[in-house]
């Protein structure tokens, strides 16, 4: 192949590796161009893990097993080679390299020529690429070597940004599990403190993602929505027992410390970044359409959405069941009250839109 060609190639292999950051799919790619390249048999790529292990990610032609088998013995001390020098080896016909001398097995699979390149980038050794065949038109020659060679340090790069990237990803996502564990802590503390409302922060946390999945709001914003159901009442903590707990009404008193649950929750949660956009729910869910709530008295659309669409929930919620103050309301007079509200606690048109997803059965997301 010509200078000018191979150098054209390598820009084309070097866009295509570097358009995606999926490892398997870089992989794939990779795999398919050198193949194709020195128009090999079979291959495949192995890469380093943390463990210190070279495990097979990809392959044509060929799977773990022959690896594991005997018979490829030859091929797996090549592999363990290069991987630990970083040096290539080319091997132009096996059954005439000293180093294949009195292997059987050289006989019995026919072995002719191989490939094995490192996959380094800068200093740190990825893995290895691996190919062969094992027919007598297909050896491999210096020049596919240095072209396998010239296509690993290209794949090198990509493979390694791909790599990072999966690890950042995988190490964000046991963030976020390890942090939604923690929160589903706190709400749970809240509910045994609270503890006739035992159940209501699942059911609301159900109920108000399924509504504002209902009404159209943004997938991405519905995480957030569904973090700030969960920690509604996070701002109790702050609230003394003898208030929180109390069998009757509450005297006007007691009923400022209760209304300072909200400005709890938004200073517990506003230090956490990861919170943050699900604070809304915690800190407005009190406010009322009309003005008259607390703990600002915002009215109307100044009440984030996520507040307007919550509070709907959880009026409803609190209402359908027992609390120390009183016993649960029918079905029919909850839906009363909540039209009774609209336009003053509630905002007219979300409450129309929650009595009409409650009389229609509920449909389940695929997955
Ligand atoms: P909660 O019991 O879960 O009630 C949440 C919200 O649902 C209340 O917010 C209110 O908007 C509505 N709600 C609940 N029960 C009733 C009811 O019997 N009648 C009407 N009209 N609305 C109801 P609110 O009023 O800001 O209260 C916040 C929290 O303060 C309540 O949560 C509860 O923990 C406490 N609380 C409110 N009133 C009393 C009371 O009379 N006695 C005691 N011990 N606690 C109360
Ligand atoms: C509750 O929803 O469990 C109590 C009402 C509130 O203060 O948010
Ligand atoms: C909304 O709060 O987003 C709807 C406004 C309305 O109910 O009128
Ligand atoms: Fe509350
Ligand atoms: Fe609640």
């Amino acid at each position: 192949m010509p200078d000018t060609d191979r150098l054209a190639l390598l820009l084309r292999l070097s866009q295509t590796f570097n358009s995606s950051l999926n490892l398997d799919e870089v992989l794939n790619l990779v795999m398919d161009e050198v193949i194709a390249a020195v128009r090999a048999e079979r291959g495949f790529v192995m890469l380093n893990d943390a463990g210190g292990g070279l495990s097979f990610r990809v392959a044509r032609g060929m799977d773990q097993k022959t690896i594991d088998e005997p018979h490829f013995q030859v091929s797996r001390g090549a592999i363990e080679s290069v991987n630990r020098d970083g040096l290539p080896i080319l091997t132009m016909d096996a059954l005439q390299d000293e180093r294949f001398k009195e292997r059987a097995s050289v006989m019995v699979l026919g072995l002719r020529s191989l490939i094995c390149v490192p996959l380094k980038n800068k200093e740190r050794q990825l893995g290895i690429i691996y190919v062969d065949s094992r027919t007598r038109s297909s050896q491999f020659n210096a020049t596919d070597l240095e072209l396998v060679s010239a296509i690993a340090s290209t794949a090198a790069i990509a493979i390694d940004n791909a790599s990072l990237f999966n690890d950042l990803q995988q190490s964000k996502e046991d963030l976020d599990a390890a942090y939604i564990t923690t929160l589903e802590g706190w709400a749970r503390a809240i509910e045994l403190r609270d503890h006739e409302t035992e159940g209501h922060t699942r059911r609301v946390t159900e109920m108000t993602t399924r509504f504002a999945r209902h009404l159209q709001v943004a997938e991405a914003d519905l995480a957030h929505i569904s973090r700030g159901a969960l920690l509604h009442d996070i701002g109790k903590m702050g609230v003394s027992d003898a208030i929180l707990r109390k069998p009757g009404p509450l005297t006007a008193e007691e009923r400022v410390e209760m209304e300072m649950h909200p400005g709890f929750g938004f200073d517990m949660l506003a230090p956490i970044a990861f919170l943050k956009p699900a604070i809304d729910i915690p800190f407005c869910h009190h406010e009322k359409w009309d003005g008259s709530g607390y703990p600002r008295g915002l009215k109307g659309e100044d009440i984030p959405l996520a507040a307007r669409i919550f509070c709907i929930v959880d009026v409803w919620d609190a209402l359908s069941q027992d609390r120390y103050y009183r016993k649960a309301w029918p079905r029919e007079q909850v839906l009363a009250f909540l039209r009774e509200q609209s336009g003053l606690h509630f905002a007219p048109r979300l409450v129309e839109a929650f009595i009409g997803m409650l009389s229609e059965p509920e449909r389940h997301n695929p997955a």
